[in-house]
């Protein structure tokens, strides 16, 4: 494998399962020391930190809800405590709640919105002070979905947030490429995480779903991890504000029989 983020480090929110595991497997496996923040899955954190130190790198999980402002702002600060800099920032922490739109709590709307928006909002924010005050340039990726352009009904505060990371990245490649920071999202389709752990459980939704993808088989999160290092890497220096979709042809599958 190519040490293509040796000497970097990397932040990654969500770190301790699914995607944000495998992204912080594989920065470690080329060269980066790795923070990462979770929620509640203490034992995954352990094992994630004990696995990427046996890679001879360092790393060290943070207990944080993304979607509280200050949390987010503290894991940053501490992380630049740690290490001494982060120079690669992964928003990965995401959920979503299944309900028809009439049912839908305002409970489950904020759950959804204040992680997969508003603290990813604040916590780049964070990171952007950061790299102003050391003048230095950066990287954001951010884990949105397919679903920040394609419909999901019964998940609009889902397809909302997403929505809304699109947008995000767009105006923020503009404002934050004077700084020499650059930002675009990875729009996953339907990868083997504990997000879909129901669907994955449910063989006949499951083969539906398989019946939409071109590729015919559901992504790892390994796929997603390696189109992350791709763009925490210099290779990707010259894109920023777009969205790269790792997702078997899901999206624009569309056919007439
Ligand atoms: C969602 C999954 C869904 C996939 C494909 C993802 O963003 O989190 O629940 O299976 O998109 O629709």
């Amino acid at each position: 494998m190519a040490n293509r983020l040796e000497g970097r480090v990397a932040a990654i929110t969500g770190g301790s399962q699914g995607i944000g595991l495998a992204i912080a497997q594989r920065f470690a496996q080329e060269g980066a020391d790795v923070a990462f923040c979770y929620r509640s899955n203490q034992a995954g954190a352990k094992e994630v930190a004990t696995e990427i130190h046996t890679l001879g790198r360092k790393a060290v999980g943070f207990q944080c809800d993304v979607g509280r402002v200050a949390d987010g702002q503290k894991f940053i600060a501490d992380s630049v405590a740690q290490f001494g800099k982060i120079d690669i920032l992964v928003n990965n922490a995401g959920l979503e709640r299944h309900a028809d739109f009439w049912d839908a709590t305002e409970e489950d709307y904020d759950a959804v919105l204040n992680v997969n928006l508003k603290g990813l909002f604040f916590i780049t924010q964070a990171f952007v002070k950061h790299r102003m005050q050391a003048k230095a340039g950066g990287k954001v990726i951010n884990i949105s979905s397919v679903h920040e352009e394609l419909p999901f009904p019964h998940f609009t505060s889902y397809c909302a947030s997403k929505g809304g990371v699109k947008m995000l990245t767009r105006n923020l490649s503009i404002e934050l490429a004077p700084l020499g920071i650059t930002i675009n999202n990875i729009a996953p389709g339907a990868i083997e995480t504990p997000i879909n752990s129901k669907l994955l459980n449910d063989p006949v939704k499951l083969n539906a779903l398989l019946g939409n993808i071109p590729l015919k088989r559901l992504g790892k999160p390994e796929d997603v991890a390696s189109m992350a290092a791709f763009l925490a890497s210099s290779e990707s220096d010259y894109a920023t504000g777009t969205t790269f979709f790792v997702d078997g042809g899901l999206t624009w599958n569309y056919q007439e029989q």
